[in-house]
This record gives structure tokens, C-alpha cells and sequence, in this order.
């Protein structure tokens, strides 16, 4: 079974939706983050802190690249992992790319009714949705790549559905 690769912004509902798709499909769910703070054993704001963001990228390519093949794994990447080195030419080659397409302001309504201590990137700006409206503009690029967008608000079901086909013809 090949792999499923979730991206888009921090708070786009990779986390979240990729375990309830796992679940439905039989993949097996992985957060590359989680992955990192193991492989680090500190968190990601302690990576970033300690070492800064530049080896933090250098771990999640390495972490993302050694990923097995294959395997049935629905990966939910952090939402820089696309845009740093040529990640995004690897995950168009190692399977099946899905952009959660969430508009910046309902990303600072979700990121705000939460903790934002565990975003390093994130933690001390001032204007939160044009941050995130900028950050965004700059990785759409990176994002638009995926084979697949999802709006938010798609239901789980036709979700469901839609990548049911895709992974009969991408066989
Ligand atoms: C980052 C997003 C985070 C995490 C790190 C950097 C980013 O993951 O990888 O803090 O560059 O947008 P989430 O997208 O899961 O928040």
C-alpha cells in the first residue's frame, strides 16, 4: 500500500484528520513531529530553541526520507516539511500528497483557542492571522503540488470516498 502524505499549515487538521483516515483506510498513522521529538528526545520547541530551526529542518528531511516505502503509513508532515530542500519532489514520489486547504483566519481562530507554546514559529508574533496569511501565500507553491486539495469543511465521508478512487488509479 503506498504511503499518504497530509500537508498544509500548522492547524489544518493534519493531525487530527489523518488519524481518523488511517483508522477508516487501515493505514498505519504516523506524525513526522512526534518522529522528531522522539528521534531528538526534547520537544519541538526545545529543538528550535536549543539548535534552531535550520537543524530542526535538517532532521525532519532526514526523518521524512527515511520513511519505508510502501508501507500502508499516513504521514502527517509539519507544515513547513514541504517547503525545505527538495522534500516536496519526495513526497510527489512516495505516494499520495493531500493540501488541507484552510483559509489564515480560520487557522488563528483554531491556533488561538489553543496552547501556541508548541509552535515555535508562531509563539511570539503579534498579528497572528496576517502571519499565518503571509506564511501561507509563501508556501502555496510548495502545497499546491499535492495531488489531491480538501477545503475545510469537506465531510469525512465523500473525504473517504474521493481518496478511495484516487488510490485505485494511482495503483
Ligand atoms: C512548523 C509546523 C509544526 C512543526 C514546527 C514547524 C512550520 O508542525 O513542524 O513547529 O514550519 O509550520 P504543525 O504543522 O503540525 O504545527
Amino acid at each position: 500500500m503506498q504511503n499518504i502524505f497530509l500537508i498544509g499549515m500548522p492547524s489544518s487538521g493534519k493531525s487530527t484528520l489523518g488519524r481518523e483516515l488511517a483508522a477508516s483506510l487501515g493505514y498505519t498513522f504516523v506524525d513526522l513531529d512526534i518522529r522528531i521529538a522522539e528521534d531528538q528526545e526534547m520537544t519541538i520547541p526545545e529543538l528550535f530553541e536549543k539548535f534552531g530551526e535550520g537543524y530542526f529542518r535538517e532532521v525532519e528531511r532526514r526523518l521524512l526520507l527515511g520513511l519505508p516505502p510502501d508501507s500502508g503509513l499516513l504521514v502527517a508532515t509539519g507544515g513547513g516539511a514541504p517547503c525545505f530542500f527538495d522534500n516536496m519532489d519526495f513526497i510527489k514520489k512516495a505516494g499520495l500528497s493531500i493540501f488541507l486547504d484552510v483559509p489564515a483566519a480560520e487557522l488563528a481562530g483554531r491556533i488561538r483557542a489553543h496552547a501556541r507554546d508548541d509552535r515555535p514559529l508562531l509563539s511570539g508574533v503579534s498579528d497572528l492571522e496576517a502571519d499565518l496569511e503571509a506564511r501561507l501565500n509563501a508556501r502555496r507553491a510548495f502545497y499546491e503540488r499535492a495531488d489531491l486539495t480538501i477545503h475545510a469543511g469537506t465531510d469525512i465521508a465523500s473525504l473517504l470516498q474521493l481518496l478511495r478512487n484516487s488510490l485505485k488509479h494511482s495503483r
